[in-house]
């Protein structure tokens, strides 16, 4: 059973302003393709704190895949991606394109998301956009190849 950690970025929520359904609806869907998450994390907007969690995931807890959720956009605060590029070792620029693409057909806005994707040692890490919305649909959309690539890196 692959394990999964999720990285709710979020200024509002980690002061628990808003609440984070977001992260709650990762873990529902993965859960519903046998996956199981282990360590699940509302983080502030800060570069260092996310870097710092995505290692811990990877090297230490040994995840097979660490879904984050917001900051993906173009607000000064938003700064997953830049957290996601420091820490991976590969890139997997088409797991984001492909989610990208697909979101696309649904909104304009979707061209907004800086999302990446990339592998540490033998986890692989994707940004997801901060809404629930867009949750449903990219991750929906990805999980079978993601799963695929992860069978693969193994
Ligand atoms: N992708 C999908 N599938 N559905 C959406 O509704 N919203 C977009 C985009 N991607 C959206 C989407 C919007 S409005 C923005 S601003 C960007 O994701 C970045 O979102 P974030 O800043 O919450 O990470």
């Amino acid at each position: 059973m692959y394990t999964v950690g999720i990285i709710t970025s979020s200024d509002k929520g980690y002061k628990g302003e808003r609440e984070d359904e977001s992260g709650k609806l990762i873990k529902e869907i993965v859960e519903r393709y046998n996956m199981k998450v282990e360590r699940y994390v509302v983080l502030p907007d800060e570069k260092e704190e996310l870097m710092n969690e995505m290692i811990n995931m990877a090297d230490n807890l040994n995840l097979n895949l660490v879904l984050t959720t917001g900051g993906t956009g173009f607000s000064k605060r938003d700064v997953t991606p830049e957290a996601t590029k420091a820490v991976i070792e590969r890139e997997a620029s088409g797991v984001a394109e492909a989610a990208r693409y697909y979101s696309l057909s649904i909104t304009k806005r979707a061209m907004l998301s800086r999302a990446v994707c990339g592998i540490r040692g033998e986890t692989v890490i994707f940004n997801l956009p901060g809404s629930k919305k867009a949750v449903r649909e990219e991750l929906e959309y990805i999980i079978d190849s993601l799963i695929h690539g992860i069978d693969i890196l193994l």
